[in-house]
């Protein structure tokens, strides 16, 4: 069975210390998770440390940056390089998300350089895409996303491929409360994973954890994670409450 993930996205809230008490309260849970189960933090860069050393000892608990650079090293003060997140143990990143398209300008071109920085130093990127409410409404979304993915991953093997875990994100439906129907989300995500098939063959682009992202809450998740290519999801606003992560974590398949 793919990868079934539950992805919290805490963008840019709460404070160290409400950071480090949210994990604690999740991970007191205690939910076991099956070997296809996985929950990643995506938290803010200066949690990384405190945060993976929260998941240490729990079995497919990961975390996640939200975000990186695209070159190696060098003078571009104020950004964070791949290889200062591996060298703190970091195994995931966040490429991509529709706040960093839109409020820092990043291309698809820049997301191929992203990724494949990535890729050279084995962190595993979480890939966003997603239209926003003017193309959906123009019914023209799946040659949208399907240029999103072309543009920033056709250039990788089948084997880099099977690397990534994609997270489709209408930009309609985040932080709007405004979800996409099971159907809206099953059929999307079918097309994307047949774009994964025609260029990549099916076996490889079965392999592929498709998230969903956009108001997924505790009592919608269940239903979202039961489409048959929905993979688990990425969650913003929920992730920030116990709780509900929690109940987002148990409507894993
Ligand atoms: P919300 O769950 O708050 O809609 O955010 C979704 C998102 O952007 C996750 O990356």
């Amino acid at each position: 069975m793919r990868k079934q993930i539950a992805a919290a996205n805490w963008k840019m809230n709460l404070t160290y210390q409400q950071g480090e008490q949210l994990l604690d309260d999740i991970l007191n849970a205690k939910i076991a998770l099956k070997d296809h189960q996985l929950t990643i933090f995506a938290v803010p860069f200066p949690y990384l440390i405190m945060a993976n050393s929260e998941i240490t000892d729990e079995k497919n608990y990961f975390i996640a940056a939200q975000n990186c650079y695209s070159k190696k090293s060098g003078a571009y003060t104020g950004e964070v390089s791949v290889e200062m997140l591996k060298s703190i143990g970091i195994k995931y990143c966040v490429l991509g998300h529709s706040e960093r398209r839109e409020y820092f300008s990043e291309s698809n071109q820049l997301l191929a350089e992203k990724i494949n920085i990535c890729l050279s130093l084995d962190i595993i990127p979480i890939f966003c895409c997603g239209e926003p409410l003017a193309i959906r409404e123009a019914g023209t979304q799946n040659s949208f996303v399907e240029t999103q993915l072309k543009e920033s991953l056709f250039h990788l093997s089948s084997e880099q491929l099977t690397q990534i875990i994609i997270a489709y994100e209408p930009i309609w439906a985040i932080g709007t409360g405004k979800t996409a129907s099971t159907e809206q989300a099953q059929e999307i995500h079918a097309y994307l994973r047949s774009v994964l098939a025609k260029q990549y063959g099916k076996a490889t682009a079965d392999s592929i954890s498709i998230l969903y992202g956009g108001s997924v809450k505790s009592n919608n998740a269940k239903e979202l994670f039961g489409c048959p290519d929905v993979d688990g999801g990425l969650v913003g606003g929920a992730s920030l409450i116990a709780n509900d992560f929690i109940q987002i974590i148990k409507a894993l398949k």
